[in-house]
């Protein structure tokens, strides 16, 4: 059968370059929308994605394009997700294609993301059409920076499309050269069905929702479908594709994209990589698959309300039917109650999480500080995995400990190299290499994880003043000298504020707490002693000084609606503390506390 007139393409971009709004443009060209529809952004579904302006869920568009030659092309359009804690959902998704198009900001120049994601791109061998974006603003330098791509990356770029996604300006620049410069996909239409898995997300009124990817065969309504990995076979019911509207096609045939439905209810069914076939007529060889991605860091959650925690449990495992990357086990704390242990893909994984749960479940949560997965090699020769500093074993059985390290890239205009490259020293990085392409840096360093997962792109952003990027990779564990340092709160021990720290920055690290604290935690009526303890050594401690009784009596003067409205106040504010001994410690204090400058 004639596959040459069909087309699979990412588009790859850093963030903020411009992806969604060039995907919007060549849904709008292809007449996928009318104006009104347009209106909305149609490949970011959900609020908060739109609202934060990143696309978290990789979803695919079949558009059809007539050409300049006359021809009609199928075009597919995959959505790939931008940011660096889905790097890994990037490179599942570009196996799907054949191309990709590489969206640059044409006033910013190449990104940390840029080169991740175009990595990707050539390790996927895909087709890669540079796209220089926003050159409506004054700013773009589209010559210099195509020249910055042809030095950083290796690509050439005497052919790259000059565009405005924003104002629409050579939009079918772009679609010619997706029909003149991608190549067609490959495969058999008459060999038995083998198609790949290549996203799943949970909808509440079809079950879940397949994105395949056909690589011979045909799939259809009413086949049974068997998913090779997991064994499991289901009768398809629904075969279609997004147009971005989903609509019902008769068949999926060998080199295009669509979706199916088959009575699934959980994502957790639909490994990501599979291989679907037949199940009567089943291909020899399944597809290569991927690796699944590996959560690399842990926090705990508490309801702020102990009469909460089913409801919070409810939503976790609502949330988990439409994301299978995130993880959660039960978890006890003394200072914190019944909670979970959850683990994500990186930092803003986790916030888009944690910020579901307040929105769409109303929970008010008490968040612990994040934390790596830590490897203890103990005494006797067993491994085990510490997920949460409190866990942490007797030293006495630790021969050694490893922590996790990543391989990070990033991108800083000259200025501000010397406070970066300061910063990822105190983090403990190691410089494994630095160039120059024009006025910008690129740094690469070995830094541990542990170092990173709090507030490292905070302060890169605030000291490059938004100019610098970011991307990592985890490379590897190795053993490193750490130990736990706990915090007391008038003399008794605050589980989830616990940490573990490089032995030489514990004391600093330490010190640092207790002065947060100390500003954290409100006055009590008598005095608190805050310390930081490494076992049984107090390493730093600060002192609460108690309130003044006069101002107490105040409150209870004045008349009744003043009273009633301090006493609501009150209770507004009783609501995110959490009483510990003799102590309320407000619910921001876990997190603000180990937050360092
Ligand atoms: P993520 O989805 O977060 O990865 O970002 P993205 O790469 O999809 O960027 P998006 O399309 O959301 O665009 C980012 C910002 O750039 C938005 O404010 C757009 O309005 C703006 N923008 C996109 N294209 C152009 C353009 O051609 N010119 C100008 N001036 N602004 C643009």
């Amino acid at each position: 059968s004639d596959l040459s007139h069909i087309r699979n393409f990412a588009i790859i971009a850093h963030i903020d370059h411009g992806k969604s709004t060039l995907a919007d443009r060549l849904i709008q060209v292809c007449g996928g929308l009318t104006d009104r529809e347009m209106k909305e952004q149609v490949l970011d579904s959900m609020d908060l994605e739109r609202e934060r302006g990143i696309t978290i869920k990789a979803q695919t568009v079949r558009l059809n394009y007539t050409a300049k030659n006359g021809r009609t092309y199928q075009l597919n359009l995959m959505d790939t997700p931008g940011h660096v804690d889905f790097a890994y959902e990037v490179s599942r998704s570009l196996a799907a294609c054949e191309g990709s198009i590489l969206v640059v900001d044409a006033s910013q120049g190449v990104e940390a993301q840029t080169l991740a994601n175009v990595y990707q791109a050539i390790e996927a061998n895909h087709e890669i059409i540079p796209v220089l974006n926003k050159i409506d603003l004054p700013a773009a330098e589209p010559a210099r920076v195509k020249e910055q791509i042809e030095d950083v990356i290796g690509i050439d770029c005497a052919d790259a499309v000059e565009v405005s996604a924003k104002s629409g300006l050579n939009i079918e620049g772009v679609l010619e050269s997706i029909c003149a410069r991608l190549p067609a996909p490959q495969g058999d239409e008459k060999a038995p069905l083998k198609a790949m898995l290549v996203d799943s997300w949970y909808d509440p009124y079809l079950g879940v929702i397949i994105l395949v990817r056909i690589k011979d065969g045909v799939l259809k309504k009413g086949q049974k479908v068997l998913m090779m990995q997991s064994g499991a076979t289901h009768p398809v019911d629904r075969v279609g594709v997004f147009s971005p509207k989903m609509e019902e096609v008769k068949e999926l045939k060998a080199g295009e994209m669509g979706f199916i439905t088959a009575g699934i209810k959980s994502v957790a069914d639909c490994n990501v990589g599979d291989t679907i076939t037949e199940d009567g007529r089943r291909c020899a060889e399944p597809l290569p698959g991927f690796k699944p991605s590996i959560p690399v860091v842990f926090c705990g959650l508490f309801p702020v309300d102990a009469s909460d925690f089913e409801h919070l449990r409810d939503s976790l495992a609502k949330l988990r039917l439409n994301d299978s990357s995130f993880e959660y086990v039960p978890e006890t704390s003394a200072a914190l109650g019944f909670g979970f242990r959850c683990g994500f893909l990186g930092l803003l994984h986790m916030e888009i999480i944690q910020e579901r749960l307040d929105r769409e479940f109303d929970l008010d949560l008490i968040t612990t500080a994040p934390s790596v997965v830590y490897r203890m090699h103990m005494t006797d020769g067993t491994l085990k995995e510490l997920h949460n500093p409190a866990d942490m074993p007797d030293v006495m059985k630790i021969d050694f400990i490893e922590e996790p390290w990543v391989k990070a890239t990033i991108m800083v205009p000259d200025d501000y190299l010397g406070p970066i490259l300061q910063l990822c020293t105190e983090r403990r990085g190691i410089q494994l290499d630095l160039t120059y392409a024009g006025n910008r840096a690129m740094a690469v360093y070995k830094l541990p994880l542990n170092e990173i997962v709090f507030d490292f792109y905070d302060r890169l952003k605030s000291i490059s003043k938004g100019y610098a990027s970011f991307d990592y990779e985890v490379a590897d564990y190795s053993e490193s000298d750490l130990v736990k340092v706990g915090i007391l709160v008038n003399g008794e021990p605050v589980d989830a504020l616990a940490f573990i720290a490089h032995r030489t920055q514990a004391e600093f690290r330490g010190r640092a707490i207790c002065a947060r604290l100390k500003d954290l935690i409100p006055r009590h009526l008598f005095k608190i002693p805050i310390q930081a303890a490494i076992g049984g050594k107090v390493i730093a401690r600060e002192t609460i000084a108690a309130m003044r009784k006069d101002v107490t009596a105040k409150c209870y003067g004045g008349d009744i609606s003043r009273k009633r409205k301090l006493l609501d106040k009150q209770k507004e504010g009783k609501k995110r503390m959490r009483q510990f001994g003799k102590v309320e410690i407000p619910q921001t204090a876990f997190i603000n506390a180990l937050k360092m400058d």
